[in-house]
């Protein structure tokens, strides 16, 4: 197609993959909704990535001018951009991950519940192509609400015969992200050696980071923990806020989306003891989708980990989220099955 890009700095394939096989095996990143606040510098991130072979940047609009951009960088990877629904399938083809921040985000006064009809139809019809054209890839879910879209995937994944709840993961990271950067701020340490568990969901109340476990430790009082805990749970709308009608989280969201699509990218390559939040399907509480930390392997989740103590503030947080939860994803559900 006319509208596609591609860069090739150092010319025929023989030399590329005398390249690509220096620098690890080849792994093709598609980006889903690529054009846009999240999907742009996630293209910039993903090109930076040592570990991406192919980047493959889709959305219904502007990805030619994107993967454009991109692909002068000089780094790695393959760059080309797919504008178009007749488009998708090649840009899927062969892709290792789908990494999907296509959709509509949030304004002021808009929960991520509200953007549910439009969001759903989209990822319902991504994940349709996904299935076809490349049923075994990794798919990291940013579209909101994470909480159904997520379930939604993985009934459209049952209905199409491929689903394999070790390759469906929503991502979460940013809630970690922030859950670190906050508490480092308190607690006065250097924030890149925080650590901080983030389990449950990614919405409001259901978003539940584990303090108690955090680390370095702080032993800060319980008010600030209450205080942090409601920062990161509204983290999101702060930033909404703070667009004022300009959209939500991009840049860290991008960061984040990086961060987590890499360490898929490790546990593919075998790289041992890569955990990372993430919410998947589980067992590890009566609902059927819940975030904890996961071991990523060569087939995506290796483990799901389980919650480990937590403190009786964190105990109740649990209780609360869990009908809020259960009626997301009965909602993602219900809407896959019906639609
Ligand atoms: P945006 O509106 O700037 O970009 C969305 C892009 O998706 C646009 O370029 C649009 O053309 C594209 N798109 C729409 N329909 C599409 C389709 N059928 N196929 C491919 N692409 C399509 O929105 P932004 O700010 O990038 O947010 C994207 C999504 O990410 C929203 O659902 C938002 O709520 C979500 N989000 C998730 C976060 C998380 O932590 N998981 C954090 C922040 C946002």
């Amino acid at each position: 197609s006319a509208l596609k890009r591609t860069s090739s700095s150092t010319g025929g394939h023989i030399l590329r993959r005398d390249f690509s096989s220096e620098s690890g095996p080849n792994r093709k990143v598609a980006v889903l909704g690529a054009a846009g606040g999240i999907g742009q510098p996630l293209a910039l991130l993903m090109k930076l990535n040592p570990l991406v072979s192919h980047l493959s940047l889709y959305d219904i609009a502007g990805t030619p001018g994107v993967a454009a951009d991109v692909s002068h960088i000089n780094t790695r990877s393959e760059v080309k951009g797919y504008a178009g629904e007749e488009n998708l399938a090649e840009a899927l083809d062969g892709a290792d991950i789908v990494i999907i921040p296509a959709g509509v985000p949030r304004k002021p006064g808009m929960t991520r519940d509200d953007l549910f009809n439009i969001n759903a139809g989209i990822v319902k019809s991504l994940c349709t192509a996904i299935a076809k054209y490349c049923p075994h890839a990794l798919v990291n879910m940013i579209s909101n609400p994470v909480n159904s879209t997520v379930p939604i995937a993985a009934e459209v994944f049952k209905k199409a015969g491929t689903y394999d709840e070790k390759r469906l993961f929503g991502v979460t990271t940013l809630d970690v992200v922030r859950a670190k950067t906050f508490y480092a701020g308190k607690a006065k340490v250097p924030v890149a050696g925080v650590n901080v568990p983030v389990v449950g969901g990614h919405a409001g109340v259901t978003i539940l980071p584990l303090f108690s476990q955090a680390t370095p430790k702080a032993n800060l009082p319980h008010e600030e923990i209450i205080a942090l805990t409601k920062r990161t749970q509204d983290g999101g709308t702060e930033v909404v806020e703070a667009k004022a009608g300009k959209g939500s989280a991009t840049l860290s969201m991008a960061y984040a989306g990086a961060i987590f699509a890499d360490a898929c990218l490790k546990g593919l390559n075998g790289v041992p003891d890569v955990v990372e939040c993430s919410y998947v399907q589980s067992t590890i509480t009566e609902l059927p989708f819940f975030a904890s930390k996961v071991r990523l392997g060569k087939n995506g989740v290796e483990e799901v980990l389980g919650l480990g103590a937590l403190s009786d503030f964190e105990k109740e947080g649990l209780e609360k989220l869990k009908p809020e939860l259960q009626s997301s994803i009965e909602k993602g559900i219900k809407f896959a099955s019906q639609s």
